[in-house]
């Protein structure tokens, strides 16, 4: 009798421990699957991760950080062109094959890079001309009240749709001894 309560007793212990087993492991699963859900949603809403969304956000600005730039040669002939905010006209006509010189490569020491501002509303926007800029400009060929020096002129967003005319002739007078110099 003693021993049929005892077996009794352990086999409702067994049961009540694989019942608990099994609550136990439902209850882990539920939970990962739970995470399996909460992930993504925690991923979003809480990470601090933000390369995701700071490239998104970088692709979408692309667009807004070039700006349209013509170019119009002696000839009358116009080149669009794209170009970086932060890059100069010497470097933007360099990268498209427009013919510049820029003798002293934007050091300030030549006027060969000499363009025209086509529309005064731009010109305005430019910064004003250095001491060191305007004394180069009084050098070079052919200046008008609009003229700048093209490694000077830096692309922004107020310059966008910037028009820019090559003079006939530019002088390198670090070459050429002030001699005006047909393009
Ligand atoms: Fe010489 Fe602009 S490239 S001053």
């Amino acid at each position: 009798m003693f021993s049929r309560i005892s077996r009794l007793g352990c086999r409702i212990l067994n049961e009540t421990r694989v019942a608990q087993n099994s609550v136990t492991k439902r209850s882990i699963s539920r939970s990962s699957d739970q995470n399996r859900f909460l992930n993504p949603m925690t991923r979003f809403f809480f990470s601090t991760d933000t390369n995701t969304s700071d490239k998104a956000q970088s692709d979408g600005n692309q667009s807004n950080e070039t700006i349209s730039v013509t170019f119009v040669d002696k000839d009358g002939e116009e080149k669009h062109i794209k170009v970086p905010i932060g890059m100069s006209m010497l470097e933007a006509a360099h990268e498209n094959d427009i013919e510049l010189e820029g003798a002293c490569e934007g050091s300030l020491a030549c006027s060969t890079c000499h363009v025209i501002v086509m529309d005064v509303d731009h010109y305005n926007k430019l910064g004003d001309p250095t001491d060191e800029e305007n004394d180069m400009l009084d050098l070079a060929f052919g200046l008008t009240e609009t003229s700048r020096l093209g490694c000077q002129v830096i692309a922004k967003p107020e310059l966008d749709g910037l028009r820019l005319a090559l003079p006939a002739a530019t002088r390198n007078f670090a070459v050429d001894g002030f001699v005006p110099k047909p393009h």
